[in-house]
């Protein structure tokens, strides 16, 4: 039976290296290392010093997987090249059309601002107001584009800094009024002066202001939004809360994925794109942080960002 399985292992699409706890001998290594051109002395050295789960090699991606049995330590490799392949010419390919679109698309509505600014047709008017607002939509999705690209390029390195939350969250709320104003919404920031935190001030005010827009946006009219921020353990946390509609508990695991809106009937009458939340969520992953959801539909939602400090 042994014999059978080291046969099955032997043949085994996954690379396998078995090495013993204590004096780091290799006692197994299967020959798919040895057709991917890899050394697995040099392979294990890098594996045992950094404890990695993704590694680059010789222009190939090996995800690895480590566990421990009968006092050894065995780690099974899977080369994922072709998915990372995908991945990044999927990522690329968006990064470049937002890239292309945006410039014609601001274009587009500056032109339509003006027209409509000097029609007086009320009918032509309202067909300019039509353009004008899909128009400010698309430049939203492109703007929203373009920020998760560069989050997930080099520019999405956490530039740390000591930042001033309540002032940061008042530029935010400052920046909304237009929008607060139309929603008759009413923010409050709760936050002590001067409360410091440890963060990219650039990133966790799009963080901000993507949550205080979802929090004016799914709100009644007439309703309210609390801004807090305070300690907790090791983290900093920021809080946005609201009077809102709420979002059914079913579908709270899905919200901080890319495109994903709760209720197509909804969402009709709300626009937006779905993108808002996982930018949320990225900027909080990096920062190596998390994000925590609480709602009750009809009563208000609450969501909450904790930064390591
Ligand atoms: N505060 C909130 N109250 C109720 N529902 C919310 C709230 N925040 C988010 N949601 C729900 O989660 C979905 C995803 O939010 P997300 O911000 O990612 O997208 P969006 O607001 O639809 O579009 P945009 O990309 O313009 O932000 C929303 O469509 C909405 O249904
Ligand atoms: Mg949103």
């Amino acid at each position: 039976m042994l014999d059978l399985f080291k046969r099955i292992v032997d043949r085994s699409p996954y690379g396998v290296i078995v090495v013993e706890k204590h004096q780091g001998k290799i006692l197994y290594t299967n020959p798919i290392l040895h057709e991917w051109g890899i050394s697995e002395r040099e392979l294990l050295k890098f594996l045992l010093q950094e404890n990695p789960s993704e590694v680059e090699l010789k222009n190939r991606f090996f995800k690895i997987t480590k566990f421990e049995e009968d006092g050894n330590i065995i780690f099974l490799i899977e080369e994922i090249t072709p998915l990372k392949t995908y991945q990044r010419a999927k990522k690329d390919f968006v990064a470049n059309v937002s890239h292309e679109l945006k410039t014609p698309i601001s274009v587009i509505s500056s032109i339509a601002e003006t027209l409509y600014l000097e029609e007086k047709y009320p009918f032509k008017k309202r067909f300019l107001e039509r353009i004008l607002k899909r128009t400010k939509e698309m430049e939203a999705l492109v703007e929203d584009l373009l920020i998760l690209a560069a989050l997930e390029s080099k520019e999405g390195k956490v530039i740390w800094e000591d930042i001033n939350l309540k002032k940061l969250a008042e530029e935010v709320v400052q920046n909304l009024k237009e929008f607060t104003d139309e929603k008759n919404v009413t923010i409050k920031v709760e936050i002590p002066d001067n409360f410091r935190c440890r963060c990219d001030g650039h990133k966790i005010s799009i963080l901000l202001k993507n949550l205080v827009e979802n929090a004016i946006k799914y709100n009644r009219e007439g309703g309210q939004v609390w801004i807090k921020a305070y300690r907790s353990g090791k983290y900093t946390v920021l809080e946005v809360s609201d009077t809102g509609i709420g979002i059914p508990k079913k579908h709270l695991p899905f919200i901080f994925e890319r495109f994903y809106r709760v209720d197509k009937s909804r969402s009709r009458e709300i626009r937006g794109t779905g993108l808002g939340l996982s930018i949320v969520k990225h900027i909080a992953l990096i920062h190596g942080g998390k994000v925590e959801v609480e709602s009750q539909p009809g009563n208000g939602s609450t969501f909450r960002i904790l930064i390591p400090q």
